[in-house]
């Protein structure tokens, strides 16, 4: 049997702690003979500075570069407000979807039945909701120079960021989100401002040109990325794919995690071009962030980092069935009414980070007797 090579991230904040339950998960699927995995645990984040000084070590950048997949948890907090910009937690994940190549970031935002009421919106505007969110991570404002606050020297100071993006950038995350259309109902809403920013304009006329000359099979679609804003909290099932840029993706998948009851439900992958034998770096990671507030409590919700770690069965090592199992386990759980606090909605108990876990290892043993 193939055995797969995980790099575990745990980072910041309740990182460790969902971390945890997915190395359950991953530990059930060895047992069960399903896949073999060799973990090893790097540090990044403020986790990574106070042990190093910088929010990634050169040898955990090392490690991620030669495993198959990396799994990261979650970085930051106000432990960390005062570190020097370059050096904040940050940075290391960053540098990781940066230096790894991940130009795709694909969020999806499925909305459990048992989950509706749980969401802020109306149950009939969310129950079965299945999108995808395909965000640009390597480019745009993020990464664009110049990046800097300059001294005017008249008691002013000026912030630069820079939104910059070439062709070739917006060609291939254009095909990532085509192809993904293809496989699901075939429609892509590709948004920007391209009232605004010229940026927008060439996305625009980048995606109009790919989908004439590859994918004139798939139903397209622009949207200016504020009507998007509004039109996920109007009537979210119009969308199938949304492709979009780094700074709105960020936006808009917050939002969309949402509509799923929680921001501990999303789930999401980086993956980077593939290489001669089809293999791609990639990088699973939770939608959500540290949560610094309900760290070391174990009440936080490990749904989004167990589904990333399902992402990563389904997009890095070819086991569609063992991904379909987790995802299935997850709703499993659901449906038997198992709640963590952020999910509760009218759910009279609620359970353990750790509980949690276990209940989906639980029925994820059930699923593949
Ligand atoms: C995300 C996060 C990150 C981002 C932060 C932690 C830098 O919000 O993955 O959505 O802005 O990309
Ligand atoms: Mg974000």
């Amino acid at each position: 049997m193939t055995v797969f090579k995980l790099l575990l991230l745990p980072g910041d904040g309740i990182g460790p702690e969902i971390t945890a339950e997915a190395a359950k998960v991953i530990a059930f699927l060895g047992e069960a003979g399903v896949a073999k995995f060799e973990t090893q645990t790097g540090l990044v984040g403020g986790a990574a500075y106070d042990v190093h000084g910088v929010a990634i070590s050169e040898s955990d950048m090392e490690l991620a570069q030669e495993c198959d997949a990396v799994l990261l948890a979650a970085v930051g907090g106000p432990k960390w407000d005062g570190v020097p910009y370059d050096l904040r937690p940050e940075a290391g994940l960053l540098r990781l979807r940066k230096d790894l190549g991940l130009f795709a970031n694909l969020r999806p935002a499925i909305c459990y039945p048992a989950l509706a009421e749980a969401s802020s919106l109306k149950r009939e505007l969310v129950d079965g909701l299945d999108i995808m969110i395909v965000r640009e991570l390597t480019g745009g404002v993020y990464f664009g120079e110049p990046k800097e606050i300059i001294d005017l020297g008249n008691g002013q100071k000026r912030g630069v960021d820079t939104q910059v993006y070439d062709t070739y950038e917006i060609e291939r995350i254009g095909r990532v989100a085509f192809d993904l259309a293809r496989k699901r109902n075939n429609k892509v809403t590709s948004s920007e401002k391209a009232n605004v920013m010229k940026s927008g304009l060439l996305w625009r006329e980048v995606i109009t040109a790919l989908h004439k000359r590859e994918y004139p099979d798939v139903q397209l679609e622009h949207m200016l990325a504020d009507a998007l804003g509004m039109q996920l909290v109007r009537w979210p099932k119009q969308f199938d794919v949304i492709v979009t840029d780094n700074l709105f993706g960020d936006m808009l998948s917050d939002v969309a995690s949402m509509l799923t009851g929680s921001l501990g439900m999303l789930p999401s992958a980086s993956l980077g071009a593939a290489d001669a034998n089809g293999k791609r770096k990639a990088m699973y990671e939770p939608a959500h962030g540290s949560a610094p507030d309900i760290a070391g409590k174990g009440i936080a919700n490990p749904i989004a980092m167990i589904g990333s770690l399902g992402m990563a069965l389904r997009y890095s090592f070819d086991l569609p069935k063992a991904a379909d199992a987790v995802e299935a386990a997850i709703a499993a759980v659901l449906a038997q009414g198992l709640r963590t606090p952020d999910i509760k909605g009218s759910a009279a108990a609620t359970v353990s980070t750790g509980q949690m876990g276990d209940a989906i290892v639980k029925e994820l043993a059930e699923i593949l007797k």
